[in-house]
């Protein structure tokens, strides 16, 4: 599957089978790991029980506390970690796809259950919830094209194909509330039109971004 692919298939899934993460898969997915930590200077963690992780009233609605599995998105604490984390983390997230797991970003979980290695200096961010969805869940409501750019006159082919796949970026309570500005020197500009965890969702947007235009972003 390609990771344009993996971006159209996957949508938030908050209810699981029971069904444990194979162990071909774990090392997969624990490899890929290695691989981003080292990329983007984080300690995301895969915590194969869940446990009682999601066990927040809110989660329990949603339905979270089904997920068998966990990723602690963790690293160390500077102005980029919330950027860095939403980049690699859904990075990681399109990987999971591929190997037909399923996932959501989650705000909203016990800091003191995940049982996350925090280590000096380090902060937990945010947590992802992993495993076999019941259901592929479905494509969220989303802002026009319009909405979220800014670009004056023409607009080269890998742009437009670069935000298309940013509308279908994953964001905390689907607020969109980014702009993808096109300067007349080709250049793009993202910017944080603040929010819950839009600093999260801009490194997120700017992977999909990055995947649709093939244009490498800086984070
Ligand atoms: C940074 C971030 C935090 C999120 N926090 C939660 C959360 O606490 N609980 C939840 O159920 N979904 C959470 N979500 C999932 C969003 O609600 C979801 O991505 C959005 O509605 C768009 O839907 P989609 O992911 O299916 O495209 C979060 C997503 C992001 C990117």
């Amino acid at each position: 599957m390609s990771e344009i692919d993996a971006i159209k298939e996957r949508h938030s899934v908050r209810n699981y089978t029971p069904e444990r993460i194979q162990a071909e898969k774990i090392v997969k997915l624990n490899e890929k790991i290695r691989e981003l930590n080292e990329a983007g200077n984080i300690h995301l963690q895969l915590i194969e029980d869940a446990g009682n992780t999601y066990n927040k009233l809110f989660n329990r609605v949603a339905g979270l506390g089904s997920a068998p599995s966990v990723i602690a998105c963790v690293g160390p604490d500077d102005e980029t970690l919330e950027q860095r984390i939403g980049y690699y983390g859904e990075r990681l997230v399109l990987f999971a796809q591929t190997l037909g797991l399923n996932t959501c970003w989650a705000g909203t979980f016990n800091k003191k259950n995940i049982g996350a290695d925090i280590r000096a200096g380090e902060r937990i961010v945010i947590s992802i919830a992993i495993g076999y969805g019941d259901g592929k869940g479905k494509p969220h409501k989303s802002k026009t094209m319009e909405q979220v750019i800014d670009a004056k006159g023409d607009r080269p082919y890998w742009f437009n194909k670069g935000v298309e796949m940013a509308l279908l970026a994953p964001t905390a309570i689907n607020q969109q509330k980014f702009l993808i500005r096109l300067n007349e020197d080709e250049t793009v500009d993202f910017v944080d039109k603040g929010g819950v965890f839009s600093q999260v969702d801009l490194g997120i947007v700017k992977c999909h971004f990055e995947i649709g235009s093939e244009r490498e972003v800086t984070i």
